[in-house]
């Protein structure tokens, strides 16, 4: 989603916000524009498409004060006019804004009445002006924004520059993102820490209803209301490195090779001395009678597995919900009810809106609310009393790939460790259960080095496909949505992931030579009826491309290809099976030669609803 960044200090301005508007481009937009403050004069530079267009017009200018944005659209179409920042008409303030004002039409009516003009068809264009009236009603700008703010409905992270306040940036957050970096003499704010982490690992993250006043003297918050709010910084523990390629072509490729690295590191930082160690959550494991999951896209994949893993290891009854949906038709309420939140970014305004009105019906002591996230330090990371930290680090590529292995892997320790500890497992399963999981890596590096020529072959023959059917079945269905999800997301090829044993029901009136089905059949309770699903699929003359041990091809003329995987005890399927897939789709898209890390429309982290 839109990304935001300011910089107030010694240095020039303009080549930190270049730099921290790329470091943001993962989030994913459709235009840019940056405003800066030079002799009392703000100036203002937008460009729609890519970075490099702004880039390409940048001056020559020494300011030390200037704001950032990359800007992917909801009110109003990705063109140069409705590209932040935005003004007002005395060219006194500038704002840029990520989220929705709700209230905006309104405001705008109103502002239009009082004189003001306006140029864009954005809902951010009511802030500079309503800050401007304030200013000229002789307002100092920390409390011109603050009045302005008290004006605004619906989720934003705004950061503004005014002309008459020449060493400083002003924020406001209200259910969107915004962070402050610190440095010595120097200080930054971005929508996300990944913006600034070349510059600074100790931030600050503004909470719902605050303010901030960043000058090169230091920064200070307060509330909506007006009140001084004192807090410490965090320091960051990840490295500027992980926002870097490393030598690979795309983040994405790269972070499909960190996955058993990615996995070790999950694993050894939650078993301490053999035993499993989640953290406070385990206080609640006892009294657990129900749990409901609440995530989005492919999180959403990972709370499907992690449903399987809770209901066939741990026999808790669990539910999975679309975050988006739970938020306005939750279920009853129902007691002693753990809910999961799963999200990569932990900034997911669906998933922390549905997390809050769980929160909301908890009427005495604390809510039961467990964040899974590789972002400890996001606004999950602080809504929630339970976390655990997937230690997958920051990922750059739009199409999730190591959060997803490192969710399963949460979901793998926490059934676990609840089935042990409510007596459903013994120490013998369980010892059994995690030296299994602590060979995935090895098998993963198997894969990574033996079968990636033959799918990057296999990709070749993608080039005219135009639909593509995933098949998978019990804990592989998750799978199947999750290998065709990123298939959609980067090729943009068509494709949908069914239980296989769902198929005759509906889809495979779409099967012909022309559709390729990728069926995952690995040994376990319903491998049989999977070979007999993909049967009748390929008698419909479609393409089988299997996911499954080399036993596959042992069957006549059923897989055409098969990606051979290890074999490894049905429960750890899923890391083997969904490792192949994700290396399909990225040198499906990587051949078409399209944008791999930032497809068409996506974005990392979506902070609307
Ligand atoms: C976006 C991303 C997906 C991601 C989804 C949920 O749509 O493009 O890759 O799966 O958001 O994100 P979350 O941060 O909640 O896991």
């Amino acid at each position: 989603m839109c990304g935001i960044v300011g910089y107030v200090g010694l240095q020039s301005a303009l080549g930190i916000l270049m730099e921290g508007l790329r470091r943001l481009e993962y989030r994913g937009y459709d235009s840019a524009g940056i405003a800066w403050l030079d002799n009392g004069e703000i100036h203002v530079l937008r460009a729609a498409g890519k970075l490099h267009n702004l880039q390409a017009q940048l001056p020559a200018t020494h300011s030390h004060v200037g704001i950032g944005h990359t800007r992917w659209a909801t009110h109003g179409k990705p063109e140069e006019r409705n590209a932040h920042p935005h003004v007002d008409n005395q060219r006194r303030v500038a704002v840029v804004q990520n989220g929705i004002i709700e209230n905006y039409r309104a405001l705008r009516d109103e502002l239009t009445a009082q004189g003001c003009v306006f140029t864009s068809d954005t809902d951010t264009e009511v802030i500079p002006h309503l800050v401007s009236l304030y200013l000229q009603q002789g307002h100092p700008f920390l409390e011109a924004m603050r009045l302005a703010v008290s004006r605004l409905e619906g989720a934003f992270a705004i950061a503004a520059i005014a002309a008459d306040a020449p060493d400083e940036i002003v924020l406001a957050r209200q259910q969107a993102p915004l962070v402050v970096g610190l440095g010595q003499g120097e200080f930054f704010c971005a929508s996300d820490t990944a913006a600034l982490i070349s510059h600074t690992q100790a931030f600050l993250a503004l909470e719902n209803g605050e303010l901030a006043r960043l000058t090169p003297l230091g920064v200070e918050l307060y509330t909506f209301a007006g009140q001084r709010v004192q807090r410490y910084p965090q320091r960051l523990t990840w490295s500027p490195l992980a926002v870097e390629k490393g030598g690979f072509k795309h983040y994405m490729l790269k972070e499909i090779h960190e996955q058993p690295a990615v996995l070790r590191q999950g694993l050894e930082s939650h078993l301490i001395e053999g035993q499993i160690a989640l953290g406070p959550v385990q206080e609640l494991y006892a009294q657990v009678e129900h749990i409901h999951i609440v995530a989005c896209g492919t999180s959403w994949h990972a709370g499907l597995v992690g449903k399987y893993l809770l209901e066939q290891i741990a026999q808790i009854p669990t539910h999975v919900y679309y975050a988006s949906e739970f938020r306005y038709a939750p279920p009853p309420y129902l007691p002693r009810t753990l809910t999961i939140g799963v999200t990569q970014s932990g900034e997911t305004a669906d998933t922390l809106a549905a997390l809050s009105l769980v929160a909301s019906r908890t009427l005495t002591g604390t809510p039961w609310l467990l964040g899974i996230t590789n972002r400890p330090d996001s606004t999950l990371g602080r809504l929630v009393p339970y976390l655990i930290d997937t230690r997958a680090g920051i990922e750059i590529g739009v199409a999730a790939t190591k959060t997803f292995t490192a969710q399963v892997v949460a979901f793998y320790l926490l059934a676990l460790d609840m089935a042990h500890q409510r007596g459903m497992i013994d120490q013998e399963k369980l010892e059994l259960y995690l030296a299994n999981l602590q060979k995935i890596p090895n098998h993963l590096e198997w894969i990574l080095e033996t079968q990636t020529p033959a799918i990057e072959q296999l990709a070749h023959q993608f080039q005219d496909v135009h639909h593509v059917i995933y098949l998978g079945r019990g804990i592989n269905f998750p799978i199947a949505l999750e290998g065709a999800l990123k298939l959609k997301e980067i090729s943009y090829i068509h494709a949908e992931g069914y239980p296989a044993g769902e198929m005759k029901h509906g889809p495979i009136a779409l099967l012909d030579k022309n559709v390729p089905v990728v069926a995952i059949a690995m040994p376990g309770t319903v491998y049989e009826k999977t070979i007999s699903n993909v049967q009748e699929a390929r008698a419909r003359e479609a393409q089988i491309i299997g996911v499954g041990t080399a036993a596959n091809l042992e069957i006549p003329d059923l897989f055409q290809v098969n990606l051979t995987v290890p074999e490894v005890p049905e429960l750890l399927s899923p890391f083997v099976t969904v490792l192949p897939l994700q290396l399909l789709a990225y040198y499906i898209a990587a051949q078409r030669g399209l944008d791999v890390d930032q497809p068409r429309n996506l974005a990392k982290s979506v902070t609307v609803e």
